[in-house]
C-alpha cells in the first residue's frame, strides 16, 4: 500500500513509518515540524535504507495538501499530526481545537475531494476519563477530562457521524486507535521520542534523570489507594503500538468499516515499578522524590485490550523491561535528542 502519515516526523509516527517500510509498504512522511525536527526524517531514513519522501508542511493548509494528494495516489493515510500537552490545551484550548479537529477536518475533506478512502486514527485512553472499571474497554463512557482529551473525542465523534450520515462519503474505511502509555524506542537506538522542552510524561523524564540532564524524578503523588501508592498506567512498547498500525490498515484493507480499538497491553505498572525498571536497564539509579498530586491524574489506568486481538490479531509483546532497555539504547546514545548527538 502507499501510505500517508502524517505527523511522521514525531514519536509514534517515526517508528510507525520503520514498520511499514519493513512490512513492505510505500511511506511517505507529511510533517510540519511543530514539534520534531529534520533530524528524525534523515534517522527514519537512514534506518529504512532508503529515500523515503517527505512533504514538510500543515494539516489546515489546502493547497498543500492538494498538492500532497496531487502528487502521489494514497491508500491510506495514518494520521498522526496534533498537539498532545495536556497542560498546554488547558492553558491554550484554541491552539488545540484549531489544530486537532480544525486540521483533521482539513485533512478529511481534501482526502475525499482525493478519492483517498482510509484513515487511522490517533486517539487516546484519555478519552475514557476517570473510568468507572478497571480494565477499561471500547464500550467504556467517553467522558475526557482536559481540552486535549476533548479534541481527540470532537475528532472521534466527527469520524463517526462522517460514516455514519453519507454511504457515498469517500472515507469509508476509518480506524480509531486509543493508545495507552506508549514508550520504548526502536531497537536500533537510532530513533526514539524526543521532547523539545521539558518532558511532560513519566518515561522522557526518567531517561533525562538518568543520563544526568535532569537531577531527580518528581513524583506526582505517593497517597493513591494503589498498593504502593503511586498511579498505576498501561505502558506499551512504541514498536508494538507500530504494529498495531500495520494491522489496523489490513483490517481496513478487508472492507469498508469504523472500527475503534484499544491499544495496551492489559498490565499496569506503578509510577515507582517503572522507576525501579528504569534503574536495572540502565545500571543506574534514579533519585526522585515524591511531591504532591498532579491534578487530572486518574490514579489506575489499564487496558482491556481484547478487542485488538480478536479482530485485529494484535497483542503486546514486550514488556516494561524490554520498554526501559530500548528507551535507555536511544536515550544513552541521544542525550539531546536528534539534534546534538
Ligand atoms: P509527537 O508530537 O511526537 O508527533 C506529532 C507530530 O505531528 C509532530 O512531529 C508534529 O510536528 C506534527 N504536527 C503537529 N501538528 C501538525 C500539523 N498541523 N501539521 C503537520 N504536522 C503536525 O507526538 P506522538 O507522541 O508521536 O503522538 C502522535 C499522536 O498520537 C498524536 O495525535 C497524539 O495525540 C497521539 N497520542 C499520543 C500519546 C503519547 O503519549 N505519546 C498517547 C495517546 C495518543
Ligand atoms: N508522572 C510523575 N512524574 C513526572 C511525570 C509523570 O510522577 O514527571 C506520573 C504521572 O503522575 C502519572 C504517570 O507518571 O501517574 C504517567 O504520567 P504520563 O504523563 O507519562 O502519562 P499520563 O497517563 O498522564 O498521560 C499519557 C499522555 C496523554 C494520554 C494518556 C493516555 O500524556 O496524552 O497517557 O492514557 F492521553
Amino acid at each position: 500500500m502507499k501510505v500517508l502519515v502524517t505527523g511522521g516526523a514525531g514519536y509514534i509516527g517515526s517508528h510507525t513509518a520503520i514498520v511499514l517500510v519493513d512490512a513492505g509498504h510505500d511511506v511517505t512522511l507529511l510533517d510540519n515540524l511543530s514539534n520534531s525536527s529534520a533530524g528524525a526524517v534523515a534517522a527514519v531514513r537512514q534506518l529504512a535504507a532508503r529515500d523515503i519522501a517527505f512533504k514538510r508542511g500543515d494539516i489546515g493548509d489546502v493547497p498543500f495538501l492538494d498538492a500532497v494528494f496531487e502528487d502521489d495516489r494514497f491508500d491510506a493515510v495514518i494520521h498522526f499530526a496534533a498537539f498532545k500537552a495536556v497542560g498546554e490545551s488547558a492553558a491554550d484550548p484554541l491552539r488545540y481545537y484549531r489544530n486537532n479537529v480544525a486540521g483533521t477536518a482539513c485533512l478529511l475533506e481534501r482526502m475525499a475531494a482525493h478519492d483517498v478512502s482510509a484513515i487511522v486514527f490517533s486517539s487516546s485512553a484519555t478519552v475514557y476519563g476517570e473510568a468507572d472499571h478497571m480494565p477499561i474497554n471500547e464500550a467504556c463512557p467517553l467522558a475526557p477530562t482536559n481540552p486535549y482529551g476533548r479534541t481527540k473525542l470532537v475528532v472521534e465523534n466527527m469520524l463517526r457521524d462522517l460514516y455514519a450520515a453519507d454511504a457515498a462519503f469517500r472515507v469509508s474505511r476509518v480506524s480509531i486507535l486509543r493508545y495507552f502509555n506508549p514508550i520504548g524506542a526502536h531497537p536500533s537506538g537510532t530513533i526514539g521520542e524526543a521532547p523539545q522542552d521539558v518532558p511532560n510524561n513519566l518515561l522522557p523524564y526518567v531517561a533525562q534523570v538518568a543520563v544526568g540532564q535532569r537531577e531527580q524524578l518528581q513524583v506526582f503523588g505517593g497517597d493513591y489507594p494503589t498498593p504502593d501508592g503511586t498511579c498505576i498506567r498501561d505502558y506499551v512498547h512504541v514498536m508494538d503500538l507500530a504494529r498495531g498500525h500495520l494491522k489496523a490498515l489490513e483490517h481496513l484493507a478487508e472492507k469498508p468499516r469504523l472500527a475503534v480499538h484499544n491499544l495496551g497491553t492489559g498490565r499496569g505498572h506503578s509510577v515507582l515499578e517503572v522507576v525501579r525498571a528504569f534503574e536495572t536497564a540502565c545500571g543506574r539509579s534514579i533519585p526522585y522524590r515524591v511531591i504532591g498530586r498532579r491534578p487530572g491524574d486518574v490514579p489506575v489506568s489499564f487496558a482491556d485490550a481484547s478487542r485488538a486481538c480478536e479482530e485485529l490479531g494484535w497483542s503486546a509483546e514486550h514488556d516494561l523491561a524490554r520498554m526501559c532497555e530500548d528507551t535507555w539504547r536511544w536515550q544513552a546514545t541521544h542525550p539531546r535528542g536528534y539534534n546534538e548527538v
